[in-house]
């Protein structure tokens, strides 16, 4: 049996691997220079940005160093929220004073009193709901008009920071999504002008679109520029996740020798995500002791498992958009060249900017430093190696 998160339950044992889903405890592996880095910083009060390609494991190390961080020290509040699902500014501010309001020690009771207490004049609306155990903060409809209630609203986790007399920790996910607020540069520019006043305050920023981050980040006429350290994520390295995959055999009475976890990682290219999935298909194949085939035979099942998806990707793509993937995955660089428009059939070089737009809106690529461009999943690099040869 499979759940949609990809936890796996066979012959009524959980499998020890997972994917698509945070991974912590016995899921979680190495990241120790970056737990402590990060550590270090939310104890310092120092901002940070985390910026890594899709599912390398950003979500599961915030969330291992916050876990971390409470247990050590009493004196700090961490708080979460994920933007994931904030699609305007008025959904942001909601779901900030949330958050800001209601750490992982909170009671319902506490969460209450602190709506009052921080909020009441506002009349917010909580809303419980009983199948998913979970409760909605929500605002008037003139909430939004006035604009005072939004800068307390913004100074609230030092207000709650002082008046607790400990140090707040804001976690936000999804973080690139405020590009897509209305008059996002002037969302940003108030964001930053009141945070950056918050002396009792660490805000960790992170998310899934590295290129948005880079821009919001990086680029010198952002209002988050220079807001932090920035973080870029390595990979979890090849070492570590034959000690992993061979210490979960382990753990349910199976055998991989570290030839074979080695190349499973190496299959996939040592990406966090795809790891677990590859170990946890080989896991399944393997009754007591596995071996070679069985790795190459999971391999091959989990490309032809993935295939369904990645042909409806391209399906939905242009000819032009496929082209422009597979002279990415050829390793060109001058797209506008007279030899590559030609060898790739791209149309003219005025046609490269909207490729490249397309395809980065689809998620399908990457812009690394340099601006060179990559395909993001590295599965679907391989499988577009394989089916267009
Ligand atoms: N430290 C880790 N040890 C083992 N597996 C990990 C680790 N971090 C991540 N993973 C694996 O990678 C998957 C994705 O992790 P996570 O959601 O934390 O990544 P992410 O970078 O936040 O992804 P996204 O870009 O989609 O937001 C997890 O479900 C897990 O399978
Ligand atoms: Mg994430």
């Amino acid at each position: 049996m499979i759940n949609f998160v990809g936890n796996l339950i066979f012959n009524g044992m959980k499998a020890p691997f997972i994917y698509g889903k945070i991974a912590n405890n016995e899921d979680f592996t190495d990241r120790e220079m970056e737990s402590k880095h990060l550590l270090q910083n939310f104890r310092a009060l120092v901002n940070t940005t985390i910026i890594a390609p899709r599912r390398w494991g950003k979500t599961s190390l915030v969330n291992k160093v916050a876990d971390q961080l409470e247990k050590k020290y009493k004196d700090i509040i961490v708080c979460k929220l994920d933007l994931f699902n904030c699609r305007t500014a008025e959904q942001f501010y909601s779901a900030f004073s949330k958050a800001a309001l209601q750490s992982s020690k909170t009671t319902l009771e506490e969460f209450m009193a602190n709506v009052r207490r921080y909020l009441g004049r506002f009349a917010p609306t909580i809303t419980f709901s009983d199948s998913t155990q979970s409760y909605e903060l929500s605002f008037g409809v003139d909430f939004k008009d006035r604009s005072l209630s939004l800068d307390e609203i913004l100074d609230l986790p030092q207000k709650l920071a002082t008046d607790s007399k400990k140090q707040v920790v804001m976690c936000i996910d999804e973080f690139q999504n405020i590009k897509g607020y209305d008059e996002p540069l002037a969302f940003q520019k108030k964001l930053r002008s009141h945070w950056q006043h918050h002396s009792k305050v660490c805000y960790c920023l992170y998310g899934s679109k590295r290129h948005m981050l880079m821009d919001i980040f990086t680029n010198y006429s952002m209002p988050f520029y220079k807001f932090g350290d920035i973080m870029f994520l390595q990979k979890i390295q090849r070492e570590d996740w034959i000690k992993f995959i061979a210490g979960r055999f382990k753990s349910t009475g199976k055998q991989i020798s570290d030839e074979l976890c080695g190349e499973i990682a190496g299959l996939m290219k040592c990406h966090s995500y795809y790891t677990q999935q590859l170990s946890q298909q080989v896991w399944l194949r393997t009754e007591k002791v596995c071996n070679k085939k069985i790795v190459e035979e999971s391999f091959a099942a989990l490309i032809n498992q993935l295939s369904l998806l990645f042909t409806t990707i391209i399906d939905a793509l242009t000819p032009k958009q496929i082209n422009f993937l597979l002279a990415i995955v050829a390793g060109e660089t001058n797209f506008s060249s007279k030899e590559v428009l030609k060898k790739y059939d791209l149309g003219t070089s005025a046609n490269i900017k909207n490729l490249r737009k397309a395809t980065l809106e689809k998620d399908l690529i990457d812009i690394l430093p340099g601006n060179k461009l990559e395909i993001q999943d590295p599965v679907f690099e391989c499988w577009l190696m394989k089916e267009y040869k």
